[in-house]
């Protein structure tokens, strides 16, 4: 595996500014973003106004720390369109995530916003290893999952030949990876190793294909998988952070030259950690909760945004952007299952419709060889203990699982009685390997 240095002329010259330079090009577009959303999102208004908070408040990057957070269920609640701080017709794009129950977290995009995206995937690509001409191998998925369409855009804009083959059909990913002979693959790290398990089963040497660069991201993965991916393919691994809420893929990236956490760029997103039990602004360096203010996004501008992921503000080393290292874990609980997020909540609705089932239920998460899976304890009505009451309710619960929430599931239908907790329950038993 050859070094890759990114030649620091190619770069956009803010990545490398001062400190200060950073900060007032921050302050200036925080001001504008505040403002344009208390004056264009009536969600903002309302909230701002509740607050007693206005955005003339905002006289330095610290007075953020007064205003209110936005969380997930703000967008549910204004679910479909109404956190836009544009009309509707401004909109070049909608994406969507998993909700904590029923409908989706919807984001939208103006033209400029989509803009903005591919330009700062793009300096992710770059920061990578990607160059201008490389074919880029893409495997996130597409659709309203912003991975696929995020990674392609940016790639696109870089100069990147983008082969958009989304996910799944592991078999024909690798004839592609054979006969294309791309130099970057974009995928989340768990279906990596399926990848790199079809090229031992096709009888192929990995270390042999023509992939020198890897972006992984959309779930958590640690180093000792980056060791293992770079050693199998004898490729460069790095990590891409983001999420719907704040854009998509290309929040934050690892630059290969350190490989030491993952620059934020903080041009266009201000990030801040917080305690997640008293919401207090924890100085850098320590762990909690990352939280982002949106600096420049026309449709939807989004203030303090609790993502739930918890990590730690670092300072700038290859770029002069902070870095955040990599998240370790979530303070809510939402599960990750092969890049798809899922809330227990959400199962919970779905046991719901299922005649014969009581909402009593536990979630198993086990790893089968290279893939998580998930097994859903769910207690039988009284009424349905038969066999063949169970067989027809497990089967019933699967399905609903895999068309709301598109993952596949095992179910266990167990006696009334057996899955009742004390208090609050504990709905996840994690007996994944911690890495
Ligand atoms: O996962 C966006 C994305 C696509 C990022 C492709 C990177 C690559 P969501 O579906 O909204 O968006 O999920 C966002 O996924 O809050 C984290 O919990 C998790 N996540 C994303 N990237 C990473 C990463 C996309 N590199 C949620 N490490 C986030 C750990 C990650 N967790």
């Amino acid at each position: 595996m050859e070094p890759i240095i990114p030649n620091k002329a190619d770069l956009d010259p803010i990545v490398l500014a001062s400190r200060d330079e950073i900060s007032a090009l921050q302050l200036e577009r925080m001001k504008w973003s505040l403002t344009h959303a208390y004056e264009n999102s009536p969600f903002y208004k309302a909230r701002f106004d509740e607050a007693g908070v206005h955005p003339s408040d905002l006289k330095t990057l610290a007075d953020l720390a007064k205003f209110p957070f936005t969380c997930k269920d703000d967008l549910r609640k204004s679910y479909p369109f109404g956190m836009f701080a544009v009309p509707r017709e401004k909109l070049a794009r909608i994406h969507a995530s998993s909700g904590t129950t029923g409908k989706p977290t919807v984001v939208g995009y103006t033209r400029n916003d989509i803009d903005t995206w591919a330009t700062l995937v793009a300096r992710c690509i770059q920061a990578a290893g990607g160059r201008p001409g490389d074919i880029m191998h893409n495997a996130y998925g597409y659709g309203l999952f912003t991975g696929g369409l995020g990674a392609h855009y940016g790639a696109e804009k870089l100069g990147c030949t983008v082969v958009p083959i989304s996910g799944g059909m592991t078999e024909r990913q690798v004839s592609l990876i054979n006969d294309f002979k791309p130099r970057i693959i974009m995928v989340t790290p768990s279906y990596m190793l399926s990848i790199l398990d079809e090229f031992h089963r096709q009888g192929l040497d990995p270390r042999e294909c023509s992939l020198e660069v890897g972006i992984f991201g959309a779930e958590p993965w640690t180093n000792a998988m980056r060791l293992e991916i770079e050693q199998a393919f004898d490729m460069h691994a790095v990590d891409i952070y983001g999420l719907s809420e704040v854009m998509g893929p290309g929040v934050a990236n690892e630059c290969v030259e350190t490989k030491d956490g993952l620059h934020i760029w903080e041009d266009h997103f201000y990030p801040e950690i917080i305690n997640p039990e008293t919401g207090e602004v924890l100085p850098d360096g320590e762990e909690g909760e990352l939280v982002f203010t949106t600096l420049t996004k026309e449709g939807l501008p989004i203030i303090r945004y609790r993502t739930r992921d918890l990590t730690r503000l670092l300072p700038g080393t290859a770029r002069s952007m902070r870095r955040m290292a990599k998240v370790t874990g979530r303070s809510d609980d939402m599960i990750i299952l092969r890049g798809v997020n899922v809330f227990p909540t959400q199962i919970e609705e779905q046991i719901l419709k299922c005649d014969g089932l009581a909402a009593h239920f536990k979630i198993e998460l086990n790893k089968s060889g290279r893939m998580d899976n998930m097994t859903v304890h769910v207690e039988c009505q009284p009424q349905s203990t038969d066999d063949a009451s169970r067989q027809r309710a497990a089967k019933e619960l699967a399905h609903h699982i895999k068309s709301i929430i598109g993952i596949s599931t095992h179910i266990n239908v167990a006696q009334p009685g057996t899955l009742r907790s004390e208090g609050k329950a504990q709905r996840i038993v994690d007996n994944r390997p911690k890495q």
